[in-house]
């Protein structure tokens, strides 16, 4: 499976997808990291595993659909099969959606259709429910919906803070997300 990843933070997930790569668990290449934050730590761990990132700050473009047909160019001129959404914190448009039909995949730190938007560990915590969790899933048009294909569910604790569940749901994201990429591809049969 060729992937093209997309990330605007810490990358633990976009780490989580090289190791299992790596380790052989996953039978993939990560062609191409994007990331749209100049600051983003996750082009160091492109370094470290010897993976292509390319800056796209959403700055230097004019709409959500200019910076999605930049992304969809670079992809496509790397023959990107599946797209992953790890942790992209910017509405995507039907430039990426109609360039990858039910080939981009997004991860949400909630069990949607739970807690959608920012802040969902925020929002979990507000709520008072106990448990909460993450949700691997084909993106569409609307924000965070579309077929879920993986979730697991993680106990909120008396003490939690936001810092201290985003820790353990992380944990089980890195988990879920090389899953739900072979399940999608497994799904549609590439
Ligand atoms: C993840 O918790 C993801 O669910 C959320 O952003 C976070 C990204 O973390 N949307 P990282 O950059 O992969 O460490």
């Amino acid at each position: 499976l060729k992937l093209g990843v997309m990330a605007s933070g810490s990358g633990s997930n976009f780490e989580a997808i090289a190791r299992s790569i790596d380790e052989g668990e996953l039978n993939a290449k990560i062609e191409l990291l994007i990331y749209n934050n100049p600051e983003a730590t996750v082009k160091n761990r492109a370094q470290k595993y010897q993976i292509p990132s390319l800056l796209l700050n959403h700055r230097d473009f004019s709409n959500r659909k200019a910076l999605d047909r930049a992304i969809v160019e670079e992809f496509k001129a790397r023959d990107v099969e599946w797209v992953i959404m790890a942790g992209w914190m910017r509405i995507v448009t039907e430039e990426l959606l109609k360039a990858f039909p039910q080939r981009v995949i997004n991860i949400h730190p909630s069990l949607l259709p739970s807690f959608k938007g920012i802040n969902a560990i925020e929002q979990a915590l507000e709520a008072q429910v106990k448990i909460t969790g993450c949700t691997v899933h084909l993106v569409d048009l609307e924000v965070d919906s579309g077929p879920i294909l993986v979730q697991a569910a993680v106990p909120i604790l008396p003490n939690d803070t936001p810092e201290t569940l985003h820790q353990r749901i992380q944990i089980q994201e890195h988990r879920i997300i090389t899953q739900g990429i072979a399940i999608a591809s497994a799904l549609q049969g590439s």
